[in-house]
């Protein structure tokens, strides 16, 4: 069984929405442990600082709705179109930056799957995604996807998924949406 189902390969990316402002947000470094700020006001990146030296870092920019609602919107409905019983508030649409490797790992705080829309250098990284829930498993067990910019995926995010970069140089844009209903679900909801 995978961990990655490919949605829709046509996503229009908003005009409204240049893609420069991801390059020039604050970015601000979080290690693994530190409390989150509960209610940010404006929009930065908060960068997850690798486990162990050498690997990459994942980061997110949340409430992109502070700064551009019609683009939180516009996701949101996107999304609709795609789960059409499903409900997106706009305000939980986030930004994703990754550089480098993601070692194998299941996301925090009930982010059970997540839908991810390629913005930009997509297809410079691997995916290996899967339905393994003990890390020992993962290795041999997992399915690799290279995601393309505006493509949007389904991806298990309650079992391991790491992600392989072609290029360590290179940022990579996504926006994503964290659900906390699992993967075997949203796939039957999908256009449902
Ligand atoms: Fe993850």
């Amino acid at each position: 069984m995978s961990g990655v189902m490919l949605l829709d390969d046509g996503f229009v990316f908003p005009k409204s929405f240049d893609i420069s402002v991801l390059e020039n947000l604050p970015i601000y470094k979080h290690h693994y442990g530190m409390p989150m700020e509960a209610n940010p006001t404006t929009l930065y990146w908060t960068e997850y600082q690798p486990s162990r030296p050498g690997t990459g870092t994942i980061s997110f920019a949340r409430k992109l709705y502070i700064e551009y609602p019609e683009v939180a919107m516009y996701l949101a409905g996107y999304l609709n179109s795609l789960f059409p019983r499903i409900n997106f508030d706009y305000r939980r649409v986030n930004l994703l930056k990754t550089k480098g490797n993601i070692q194998p790992h299941v996301d925090e705080s009930n982010r059970m799957c997540c839908i991810n829309i390629g913005i930009k250098n997509s297809s410079l990284a691997v995916t290996r995604s899967s339905c393994v829930k003990d890390k020992d498993l993962f290795e041999g067990n997992y399915q690799e996807t290279v995601c393309k910019d505006n493509h949007a995926y389904l991806l298990d995010t309650s079992s391991y998924h790491e992600v392989v970069s072609k290029d360590d140089a290179v940022e990579r844009y996504l926006f994503t949406f964290g659900l906390g209903v699992s993967f075997e679900t949203m796939k039957k909801e999908f256009r449902g």
